[in-house]
């Protein structure tokens, strides 16, 4: 397909019922049941365990299709929150088809809360989030104690960021990161020395947006205290993000464990627009500048998770560059809350032309729309959730 076809505004109808068929097909695929609990795994061939982010996803698209299942797979990723509230990025870990006990140390971006709000908003089943709570409850407790410093999130490991191999930890891993599989076991092994942390906007950005969401809920299950102080949370979160992340470009950096602002430009410049910590001028601003600039991030299969014009800029290496749909679909829902409904259009028909060309795989070549990674990957049918929204 050609990028003029789907350039404009709308994804042919057409189009919109195959990418809708095959999301679905392949979350029923990807669908496993181990040790009572029901989940889906990102891809059937490379990651054939439970991960946090990937399964808050997973559930929101599922929820288009089948609310019990999308109730499922978050009840599946709770089971495995450990006594002190955290939830791990990595569980329900299998070898040769056997399970085995081993669930990681870290954590992933909380987007737990978002998750069980939009599956309760197409379900209507209140039960199920009075269920869940106690459990929400709790790893908001555990975050706010553990990862919150100065206001905003503090992330130990990289894996713990999604992004495993980002640009943004060049500064603080003697090894570079994902050179060598020994980084993996800084998420399983309990004493593993930490050598480092990153004050992420990115995952700040999910966490302001996961306290409006706990307050969303705790409204609905008639919880006015919670309700307001979740909401005064999510306000201190983003005065301390004004305070932390803002240059004088009005761009929010991320910041080194020494606090340093590491200035390159990533994807994490659109994610104060999920959850609404900017000013309008300012979003404004960023969408003229940097969305939609063709040494950036407006290459011909948006967005990239680097900067184009940034010499760590690579369009095949995993996290330095590639394109990711859940990172499409965050940005997306940025502009959408901001009322760039022409960028948001613009994003979405150029994510449907992405999935069209080469499938769902697990990250994608900016420049050529070329498919790479995991096959058959989960969060990849965000594209489905964009169509619906
Ligand atoms: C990789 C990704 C991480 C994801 C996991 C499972 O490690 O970087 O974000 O959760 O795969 O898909």
């Amino acid at each position: 397909m050609e990028i003029s076809e789907v350039e404009s505004t709308s994804v042919a109808i057409a189009n919109q019922e195959r990418i809708l068929e095959s999301a679905m097909s392949l979350l029923i695929d990807n669908r496993r049941t181990r040790a009572g609990c029901t989940f889906t795994v990102p891809s059937p061939y490379e990651y054939r365990h439970q991960w946090l982010w990937d399964s808050c996803f997973h559930s929101i698209v599922l929820r288009h299709f089948d609310t019990e299942a999308a109730e499922n797979e978050l009840r599946s990723l709770l089971s495995t929150q450990r006594h002190s509230g955290m939830v791990p990025h990595e569980s329900n870990t299998e070898a040769f088809g056997i399970r085995l006990p081993f669930k990681s140390r870290i954590t992933q971006p909380p987007f737990i809360a978002r998750a069980a709000l939009d599956v309760y908003e197409k379900s209507g089943n209140k039960e199920f989030l009075q269920e869940i709570f106690p459990k929400l409850h709790a790893y908001h407790i555990w975050l706010e104690k553990q990862r919150v410093e100065s206001g905003v999130i503090n992330v130990l490991d990289s894996n713990e960021s999604g992004e495993d191999n980002s640009i943004l930890w060049d500064y603080e891993y003697r090894v570079p990161v994902h050179k060598t599989y020994l980084r993996w076991l800084s998420s399983y092994l309990p004493f593993y020395p930490q050598k480092s942390a990153i004050k992420s906007v990115n995952s700040t950005s999910v966490y302001a947006d996961a306290l409006e969401c706990m307050s969303a809920i705790s409204k609905r299950l008639k919880m006015t205290d919670l309700e307001r102080m979740y909401s005064a949370k999510k306000g201190s979160v983003i005065s301390a993000m004004r305070k932390a992340f803002r240059n004088y470009d009005g761009i929010y950096y991320n910041l080194t464990h020494k606090g340093k602002m590491i200035l390159n430009k990533t994807h994490s410049i659109f994610s104060p627009m999920f959850c609404g910590a900017i000013e309008k001028k300012q979003a404004r601003k960023i969408v003229d500048e940097h969305f939609f600039n063709k040494d950036e991030f407006w290459t011909k299969f948006p967005i990239p998770t680097v900067a184009k014009k940034d010499a760590k800029f690579s369009p095949t290496d995993y996290w330095r560059g590639p394109t990711r749909i859940n990172i499409n679909w965050m940005t997306n829902k940025g502009l959408l809350k901001y009322g760039f409904k022409d960028a948001a259009a613009d994003l979405l028909g150029r994510t449907a032309a992405l999935v069209m060309k080469s499938g769902f795989r697990e990250y994608y070549n900016p420049l050529t729309g070329d498919g790479l990674g995991a096959k058959q990957f989960g969060w990849s049918t965000l594209v489905a959730d964009m169509i619906m929204a």
